[in-house]
């Protein structure tokens, strides 16, 4: 017992809670760090003052003394001594270039969004309905991008999209495609870019999304690129698209199984069908083996997925976890797709399916 006023409180519950509370404040603190751009100005520069730091930044030195006190003692920035400050090239590969396929940035920016949803999740626990992409308001597209846009750029075609046998062959002859649950379009204009002679439909419920997809493609140019609000313009019924993709959001949906009828019908017969969903055991017992992994997915799930696909009286909420390999087989069987193989792509996250009529 650390004192009487713990009561029945052992020593592990109290340390468990107390990292957390810890680990809570300190990760605001990232986003904020992020956001002022001071890992980046620190970054390969050795132990800095504040003032140097400040002077970088162009920020008021007393704030940023805090925040590298705050940082420091939480073990992200490291104290050399001598009231210098340093971030170490470990820090630096995650948090300093958002170009990079390490940079873990976004999921610590997109904290104070999720976060502020909090009070509206509580009322989804009486009501049972949960918010949809578009009611958790503007910034939600945006705060998707953070979390994948990275490998789109830079994995996808180049060494996602070759594993599916004929794929890339197919796109550049030109072929005809649609990205179901499209977001604000990173992973459909990327491909658009790879393969000029296809064509690209986007489609996606979320009218913040499309917005964005659609200035975005306004922006490189593509014209090999139409997005589709999926609820008023709907997938064709009629065998159309030689390549359909759904990245990360089946999950997500109030009703997949529509999802998963509507794009058998609209995909050729020798079509291909590339999912991307997380990766996850079909069981909790299974999840909980990797314990830190599944907090973050079942947590995510609250704020984002489960809430989404929860968001319609009746919906199917999945969730994060819902869509482990037996389901999504069994799910994807049912819907008249009888080929189904997984993937060999590594990813932290995501698992990889090649799924064919
Ligand atoms: C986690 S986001 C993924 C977006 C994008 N594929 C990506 O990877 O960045 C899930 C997306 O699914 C969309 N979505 C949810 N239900 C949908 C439905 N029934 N049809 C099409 N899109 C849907 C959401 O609006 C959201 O943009």
């Amino acid at each position: 017992m650390k004192s009487d006023h713990h009561g029945a409180a052992t020593d592990e519950a109290f340390d468990l809670l107390g990292t957390m509370m810890v680990a809570a404040r300190a990760a605001g603190l990232v986003a904020l760090g992020l956001e002022l751009g001071l890992y980046r100005v620190m970054a390969g520069r050795g132990p800095l003052t504040s003032i140097e730091v400040a002077d970088k930044a162009g920020l008021h030195e007393r704030w940023v003394r805090e925040w590298l006190y705050a940082q420091s003692a939480a073990g992200v920035v490291s104290y050399a001594g001598d009231a210098r400050f340093e971030v170490s090239d470990e820090v630096a590969a995650l948090l300093a270039d958002e170009s990079s396929i390490l940079y873990m940035g976004g999921n610590f920016t997109t904290l104070p969004n999720q976060l502020s949803l909090l009070p509206r999740l509580g009322e989804a626990f009486h009501t049972g309905l949960g918010l949809t992409f578009d009611e958790r308001g503007p910034g939600s597209a945006e705060d998707g991008e953070l979390l994948m846009g990275n490998w789109y750029r830079q994995v996808l075609v180049t060494t996602a999209l070759p594993q599916l046998d004929g794929v890339s062959d197919r796109l550049r002859e030109g072929a005809v495609v649609a990205d179901v649950g499209c977001g604000s379009g990173i992973a459909i204009l990327e491909m658009a870019r790879a393969f000029p002679a296809s064509t690209f439909h986007g489609y996606d419920v979320s009218v913040h999304a499309l917005e964005r997809a659609e200035s975005r493609r306004a922006a490189c140019g593509a014209n090999n690129v139409t997005f589709h609000d999926v609820e008023s313009d709907p997938l064709p019924r009629e065998p159309t698209f030689d390549l359909v993709t759904t990245f990360d959001c089946l999950h997500d949906m109030t009703r997949p199984v529509d999802t998963v009828r509507a794009i058998r019908n609209a995909i050729v017969d020798d079509g291909v069908w590339f999912i991307v969903d997380i990766d996850c055991g079909p069981t909790f017992e299974q999840n909980l083996r990797r314990r830190r992994f599944a907090t973050m997915l079942y947590s995510t799930s609250v704020y984002l997925c489960l809430s989404s696909a929860m968001s319609e009286p009746g919906g199917a909420g999945l969730g994060t976890c819902g869509l482990s390999e037996p389901v999504l087989r069994e799910l994807v069987g049912e819907g008249g797709f009888s080929r189904f193989r997984r993937l060999d792509i590594e990813h932290l996250v995501n698992a990889f399916y090649d799924v064919r009529p």
